[in-house]
């Protein structure tokens, strides 16, 4: 293999504090966010003999309140049922503190499937305890996160692997070689269509209750179990719970948590932009021609406060452009790519080639070609990716700085868009926007309630 890139040009794994277990050795898994997202990616590790789910972790105990399905129950004591029933075991723990599993040397690596508000905290504090993190994407609900996310991963010698599975999936590095390789000749532009179903939830079915209300029941003891939910976001006056932002999977529709679709689905498709591009360790210029219908200024539905339906360029110093819209507005969940040779489309699952490629294969790539970063050692696995990883002593398929920068992405277009401009201009050297000093101060991310990085 000639060329290898995604994974390349990242940190390479000193002084290891993380501990790396021998071969015969089991990875000590503890799963930190007990949500529908937590599950999917907790029986994934369950299917490799070398991981053991030895702790599950969330200020819920139970709850089948959740902010799309409310017949799937989710919190700790489900998860510890789960996977006590897997193994033939009552001994998982069933933790509420984060702090309790990061203290506990037995712990090798965590699974962040937290709401977004929380990666960067759990994820530095991970770190220096010197666990291996498997962290949710976006990586970071601010720029600067990811900055610190970077510092600690280098300074802690751990691997770090963002939940952009994409990056583990053969159509998408098919996609990405297709073009860092020239085979759909001159490739000035793309389209890309971001998820319709994760807007701001008035089509999608998701609780739209806006009335604030007294904490839920689900959180016992209240005070401490809403202070460790909500952690370092900004409390809403008198305390108040508000079901459209709350209630989980909900945190998305508000900025204080969550980044909305943009991120959502951003997180994953700018990604494999950047893979494409060969950028995924810098980035764009500028973002132009912002368009939005978001941020609705009434008092009445302040809570739900992301973009429905949106529009804007991500722009490239060699002038190539990203048109980004959502699914509503472009049609296609999904990256277009348009080349000299005819269109390319990929998306989970598809990966339709122009006629020009038609016989193409990928065993027509040479030796001196471009390849991408294969997971094929992991049957696509992307879980199963991070935890070889760990075992080589190696960074895995998206590592923190390819994840930071995914997510700058996403922040960009949201700051752009909530500061009311068309377009702004970004240097992803320095990583400050140019001439926009209001833009500027939103790329420190604010934390509160005591928490800090
Ligand atoms: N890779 C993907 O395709 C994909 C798909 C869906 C979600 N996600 C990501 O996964 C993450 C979780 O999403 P979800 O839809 O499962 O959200 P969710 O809100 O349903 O679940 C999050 C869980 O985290 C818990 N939590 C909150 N604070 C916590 C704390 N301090 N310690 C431990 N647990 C805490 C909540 O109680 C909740 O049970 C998000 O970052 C999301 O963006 C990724």
């Amino acid at each position: 293999m000639a060329a290898v890139c995604g994974g390349c040009g990242t940190f390479n794994i000193g002084k290891a504090k993380g501990r790396r277990p021998a071969p015969s050795d089991t990875l000590n898994l503890a799963i930190i966010g007990c949500g529908p997202m937590g599950d999917y990616n907790m029986r994934k590790f369950m299917d490799d003999p070398r991981v053991r789910i030895t702790h599950v972790c969330d200020p819920i105990a139970e709850s089948s309140f959740h902010g799309y399905d409310a017949k799937t129950p989710h919190g700790r004591d489900v998860f510890k049922r789960n996977v006590d029933k897997f193994y033939g075991t009552t001994a998982t723990k069933s933790v509420a503190d984060f702090r309790e599993v990061l203290d506990d040397p037995s712990v090798d690596a965590v699974q962040i499937t937290t709401g977004d508000h929380w990666h960067a905290i759990i994820g530095v504090e991970a770190m220096k305890a010197g666990k291996h993190v498997y962290c949710q994407k976006p990586m970071t609900l601010g720029i600067s996160e990811g900055w610190a996310m970077i510092s600690a991963a280098k300074d802690h010698g751990v691997t770090f692997q963002v939940g952009s599975q994409q990056r583990s999936a053969k159509e998408f590095r098919i996609a990405a070689e297709i073009i860092r390789n020239g085979l759909l000749g001159e490739c000035r532009s793309c389209t890309i269509g971001l998820c319709y179903a994760h807007n701001d939830g008035v089509e999608s079915g998701y609780n739209r209750d806006c009335t604030p209300s007294a904490i839920p029941d689900w959180l016992n003891p209240k005070t401490e179990m809403w202070n460790l939910y909500l952690g370092p976001a900004l409390h809403w006056e008198n305390d108040a719970y508000i079901p459209a932002i709350h209630a989980p999977v909900c945190w998305r529709w508000n900025s204080r948590t969550g980044n909305g679709s943009i991120a959502d689905w951003g997180a994953h498709h700018f990604d494999i932009l950047q893979w494409a591009l060969g950028t995924e360790l810098s980035g764009p210029v500028a973002i132009e021609n912002v368009k939005t219908d978001i941020f609705d200024p009434s008092v009445t539905n302040r809570y739900l406060d992301q973009a429905k339906s949106y529009q804007f360029d991500i722009v490239y110093d060699n002038g190539f452009r990203a048109h980004v819209g959502d699914e509503g507005t472009i049609g296609r969940n999904g990256l277009k790519f348009h080349g000299e040779r005819g269109d390319l489309f990929v998306a989970r699952g598809k990966l339709e080639l122009p006629e020009s490629l038609k016989s193409w294969k990928e065993s027509d790539l040479k030796g001196s070609d471009v390849h991408l970063y294969n997971n094929e050692h992991a049957k696509g696995c992307h879980e199963m990716d991070f935890t070889d990883a760990v075992y080589e002593g190696r960074q895995p398929a998206c590592p923190v700085e390819i994840g930071h920068r995914s997510a700058t992405i996403c922040h960009l277009a949201n700051i752009a868009a909530r500061l009311g401009r068309t377009s702004v201009k970004w240097n992803p050297q320095t990583e400050r926007f140019v001439g926009d000093e209001e833009a500027n101060k939103r790329i420190f991310l604010k934390h509160h309630n005591g928490w800090t990085i």
